[in-house]
């Protein structure tokens, strides 16, 4: 067979919020192609960075007062641990905001001037007076044009679905400021795409390399009308590139962002003294990005028209996937759904949810359910029950004899499962992995009759049966270790006990096809724990924490999905003095605080109001507050707030505090004098 020569990506994430469970679909199915890729001897790279150009970055970066690089740098640092938490191994990990994506921008922006098809074209845009900023769409909100609906954001209506241009709401206003728009015009630079519309057509529609309902989806939505210009710069102040050859001018994040693939093989190559040609302008080469159905647009349309005219490698295929859903709803910090990956972490084993994954990611667009019962009891019936069972039954058994010299007849079963290795490998080439964890499980489904069948635990116990013993073992466990070459794409960690209990190194898919005899077995680790159903419980509910705590801490603006970062709030609806004296603030003093085992974001404090009124209150500032100093400190309590169960325990009250959330919290303090238990007027 010969070597292919494979690039892989997945999609870059913004430098502007945590990994979650609904990235991972994408990461972990990269992942599992890669590690199959190499697995079956191909050279292959996997490349990836944080996408840190933008409006919100910029804004986030202004709203926590450090610099945007401190900023992308800090996200970096969270990104590549949660990666690495879930066995997501990249070749390079590196960022857009690098000198060598600057200096590939360059080369196809140049490529670009020298096609002709460039153009310079005045925008008029809603302009932020505060902030000195041209308002994108999602930083507008006002009144829908069409039905009236309050607080819709500057591009469609999600009451009557209207799509519109933000200077036609009513009542218009900036979500960084709360204030009233001006109109304002600039002019920008467009690519006009159109002019490519011929060699679109053609990729797209080749059959090669979309899925068909992506290509029928842009034959559909875009490829049957012209295509638009595509407005490619966007004026200071913007956190990018500044445009060479227009002063003032940035590229938007979206034309840096693919590019900032190939910056990330550039480093690879400076890293491993590759050569980058290799990569991108060998026709030997293989492309393959794997991306989820909302970036279609860009990874279809304008990468393949970025890459043909500036003279490189287009992509082999564009692999895309639905979105996660979770008990069959989209994920809901509320509900305790929204997961972040650190989180998810904290209580579960990541092989779990590869595995899950697995089980079900099809080569469809198709949106991916994680129900968690079902996940609960896959995880525990297939890798535990049928696959680390057929080790724990029998590797004990031979431990001191090692495995038999010769391999027994076991009635064809290791012959049988060797040979659906080609199916088994299809499935993955193609990514129906769910197909493929079906066909292991169907093999393991075979194995683990044989073991109940020859009961070694009964065998161990007549002196006569010594030989037979080691044979059953010897057949049970290169049926496991042949189940673990399979998965080993899906289960690294797994894989990597394997190993150790062999003593030798699963490192080719050939490995799956010859069992191995008369070499010592080590003394069996645990491999895998069965998933508890209290794990998964306090991972949720740690999330609805989280949730609870980004609430009372003002901090709900932090994260990615809830909208974009304010800088100032808009002010809360108009209240009369009787609402407000309905919120019983009084003085409390801290006399105690902890940090909250499990829990990332929360201290414990203990609040004292006077006498012996006390109150215990999980607050979110963990990141910005150690324990220790706050003992003794004054602070002012919302006494009245409904108690709320946690799973750390019952929070009784929150202390007030101002900030955007994170590591910029800052405690509200009652001059000294003010005594625990006054009320706050
Ligand atoms: O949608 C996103 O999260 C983008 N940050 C993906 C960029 S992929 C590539 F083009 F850089
Ligand atoms: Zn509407």
């Amino acid at each position: 067979m010969t070597q292919r020569r494979i690039l892989v990506t997945s999609a870059l994430p913004y430098a502007n919020g945590d990994i979650h469970l609904g990235h991972l679909v994408e990461y972990i199915q990269t992942d599992v192609w890669v590690r199959f890729q190499k697995l079956r001897g191909n050279e292959c790279i996997y490349l990836c960075a944080d996408d840190t150009h933008g409006t919100a970055i910029m804004m986030s970066a202004q709203r926590t007062g450090c610099s945007e690089e401190e900023w992308i740098a800090r996200v970096q640092d969270e990104h590549e641990r949660d990666f690495a938490g879930f066995h997501i191994e990249f070749d390079n990990y590196g960022s857009t905001n690098s000198p060598e994506n600057y200096e590939l921008c360059k080369k196809f922006w140049q490529a670009f001037r020298d096609s002709g098809l460039v153009k310079e074209q005045e925008v008029t845009q809603l302009f932020d007076d505060e902030q000195g900023v041209f308002l994108a769409d999602r930083f507008v909100q006002g009144t829908c044009p069409k039905c009236g609906k309050e607080d819709q954001y500057g591009d469609s209506c999600d009451g009557c679905g209207a799509t519109y241009n933000a200077r036609d709401l009513i009542d218009p206003r900036s979500t960084l400021t709360g204030s009233t728009p001006s109109v304002k015009s600039a002019d920008h630079l467009f690519i006009q795409i159109e002019q490519l519309h011929d060699f679109l057509e053609e990729w797209t529609q080749s059959g090669d390399h979309l899925q068909s309902e992506v290509a029928n989806y842009l034959k559909g939505h875009f490829l049957h009308e012209p295509l638009l210009d595509w407005d490619i710069s966007r004026p200071a102040p913007y956190f990018g590139f500044e445009i060479p050859d227009a002063p003032g001018n940035y590229w938007f994040v979206w034309f840096d962002a693919p590019i900032g693939y190939m910056a990330s093989t550039q480093q690879y190559c400076e890293k491993t003294g590759d050569d980058f040609e290799r990569w991108w302008k060998d026709p030997d080469t293989e492309v393959h990005h794997f991306i989820g159905k909302d970036i279609t647009y860009f990874h279809t349309l304008f990468w393949p028209a970025m890459l043909k005219v500036a003279g490189f490698n287009l992509p082999t295929k564009v692999h895309i996937h639905g979105f996660l859903t979770v008990d069959g709803r989209k994920m809901s910090k509320r509900d305790g759904t929204f997961v972040r990956a650190a989180t998810y972490l904290n209580h579960l084993d990541p092989e779990y949810l590869r595995y899950f994954y697995c089980s079900k990611l099809g080569n469809g667009v198709d949106d991916l359910d994680l129900n968690l019962e079902d996940f609960i009891a896959k995880v525990n019936s297939d890798l535990v029950g049928k696959v680390v069972n057929l080790a724990s039954r029998t590797a004990k058994f031979i431990s001191e004899i090692g495995l038999s010299a010769v391999y027994p007849d076991d009635g064809g079963l290791f012959e049988s499962a060797a040979a659906v290795g080609d199916q088994i490998a299809d499935a993955y080439e193609n990514c129906e992995f769910n197909k493929a964890m079906r066909l292991i499980m169907e093999l393991a489904d075979q194995a683990n009759p044989f073991v109940e069948n020859s009961q070694p635990w009964v065998l161990r116990k007549d002196p006569e049966k010594q030989q037979e013993l080691q044979d059953v073992c010897t057949v049970a466990l290169n049926l496991f270790r042949q189940l673990v070459v399979y998965l080993s794409p899906v289960l690294p960690e797994l894989t990597g006990k394997a190993n150790e209990l062999f003593d030798v190194e699963i490192s080719n898919w050939s490995d799956s096809q010859s069992p191995i005899t008369g070499s010592q077995i080590s003394k069996f680790k645990h491999m895998m724990q069965r998933v508890e159903i209290k794990d998964v419980e306090a991972m949720i509910d740690e999330t609805k924490d989280e949730a609870a705590a980004e609430e009372t801490q003002s901090a709900a603006n932090e994260s990615q999905d809830s909208g974009q970062p304010l800088k100032d709030e808009p002010l809360a609806e108009e209240c009369t003095i009787d609402d407000f004296v309905k919120v019983d603030l009084r003085v409390a003093r801290i006399v105690a605080a902890q940090h909250v085992e499990g829990a990332d974001r929360l201290l414990q404090l203990t609040l004292s109001l006077g006498g012996d009124e006390t109150r215990n209150v999980f607050a979110g500032i963990k990141s910005a507050y150690e324990p220790e100093e706050l003992i003794g400190r004054l602070v002012v309590c919302v006494a009245n707030l409904q108690p709320r169960k946690m799973r750390f325990g019952v929070s009784e009250g929150m202390i007030t505090a101002a900030g955007p959330g994170g590591s910029d919290v800052f405690l509200l303090a009652p001059d000294s004098g003010a005594q625990p238990g006054q009320r706050v007027h």
